[in-house]
């Protein structure tokens, strides 16, 4: 099946030599073509150009995107999407003056999750994750990552990363699957840490790996969660099994997470509220992704990272959103170009970039997703009609995207 998006005032990121990531000064210019089309045959992107040239052809369908913007779907390459409850009751009590870290010392934030999460049916877990797939998709969303991370048993971070795998079956949404078993330490391990890494390298890796359930493994490295040297311990056996880092680092504490991270070929450092001139001349020199997840520290109350700072220093930066019950109850990348742009001073065209180029390579999707080029698959979204570019982060209560396509289908 043909069809032929026509019309449109702008299609962003269109190019027919995608780049794996977009870093330093180049984050700020974009690939645009105006008064432009696409062509898309069944799944993948056929064609594209100025409507100057479009072909004379029999198309099956036709959609005009007048006055619209076209760009790639969303590639959200930090979520927590598969959780049993919401959180409310430590959002009332974080209003009241709890910190994010006296509610982890307390048993709260993600042990309480775990232990809902523990009780929950696969079938319940996956009805719930499906549903915010969708959600997300809705907010332009069209490649994802997602971390296990709230079961902290055996039993339950397979259950996780069994419906992750059940997920991908149920999308044509490219998604990555990450082994987060060190998120938290469970309290029956409170004086027995290295008890709990043992667990995870000597049951829940080679289980994992048997039935091929992840793709990456992640750490909590953080101090109220896992040290830089269970991190790297961590990241060793991982690699035993194939699984290459995206670790959770520098959220609130430089402790050489990063430096750990890029000397075990982390594909991303994910976070990073806080960082310094050491860690970014480490970051310059490595092939890790930095990203950033502004809907956190939104939601904590917390300091943005210095995205600014890490651009002209010639960084690339990729956005995502963090979507999970207890820092950030929201899947919508809108949102967080709008924070990019008017919290950590990206241009809209730096954020765009972040959220696409940068986010596929991320999840190393940058053959199938992040840009409009031949032969990816068709993930486009189609914009309500808009002045500018800018008009997408400037107006962040607007829902101003009209279409998401996937795949091909609207
Ligand atoms: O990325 N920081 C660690 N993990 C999540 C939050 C988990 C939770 O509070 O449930 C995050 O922010
Ligand atoms: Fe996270």
């Amino acid at each position: 099946m043909r069809t032929l998006i026509c019309n449109i005032k702008e299609l962003i990121l269109a190019t027919n030599t995608p780049v794996n990531k977009v870093q330093g000064a180049e984050m700020s210019s974009l690939p645009i073509i105006k008064d432009a089309y696409v062509i898309i045959d069944d799944e993948i992107i056929f064609d594209y150009g100025p409507m100057s040239k479009v072909p004379e052809s029999n198309f099956d369908k036709r959609i005009s995107a007048k006055d619209s913007f076209v760009l790639p779907t969303w590639c959200d390459s930090h979520t927590h999407l598969i959780f049993a409850a919401t959180r409310e009751g430590e959002f009332i009590d974080k209003i009241q003056g709890a910190s994010y870290e006296d509610i982890a010392q307390k048993g709260g934030g993600i042990l309480n999750s775990a232990k809902k999460l523990q009780e929950t049916s696969e079938e319940l877990l996956l009805e719930s994750a499906y549903n915010r797939l969708i959600e997300v998709q809705s907010f332009g969303t069209g490649a994802i990552e997602i971390k296990s991370g709230y079961g902290l048993t055996v039993d339950a971070e397979l259950k996780m990363l069994r419906v992750i795998q059940k997920l991908k079956n149920m999308t044509k949404m490219p998604i990555k699957a990450s082994f987060l078993g060190a998120h938290a330490l469970p309290l029956k391990y409170k004086k027995n840490r290295a008890g709990y890494i043992d667990l995870i390298i000597n049951e829940m890796l080679p289980r994992i790996a048997a039935e091929g359930l992840a793709d990456y493994i992640d750490v909590f490295c953080e101090k109220v969660a896992f040290s830089v040297a269970e991190t790297e311990k961590l990241m060793k056996a991982g690699a035993q099994y194939g699984l290459k880092p995206k670790v959770h680092t520098n959220q609130f504490n430089c402790m050489g997470g990063i430096q750990a991270c890029v000397a075990h070929n982390a594909i991303s450092v994910d976070h990073l509220e806080v960082i310094n001139d050491d860690e970014i001349a480490c970051l310059l020199k490595s092939s890790t992704m930095a990203t950033l997840l502004p809907s956190a520290p939104f939601f904590l109350n917390d300091n943005y990272p210095k995205a600014r700072k890490m651009i002209d220093a010639g960084m690339a930066v990729a956005l995502a959103t963090d979507y999970n019950p207890g820092s950030t109850p929201s899947g919508k990348i809108p949102f967080v170009l709008s924070l990019a742009c008017i919290k950590m001073k990206m241009l809209p065209e730096e954020a765009i970039n972040a959220a696409t180029v940068n986010g596929a390579y991320a999840m190393e999707l940058s053959d199938k997703v992040g840009s409009i080029s031949k032969g990816k698959l068709a993930n486009l979204i189609i914009t309500k009609p808009m002045d500018s570019l800018a008009f997408m982060p400037y107006a962040f209560g607007t829902d101003w995207i009209d279409r998401v396509i996937i795949a091909g289908q609207v």
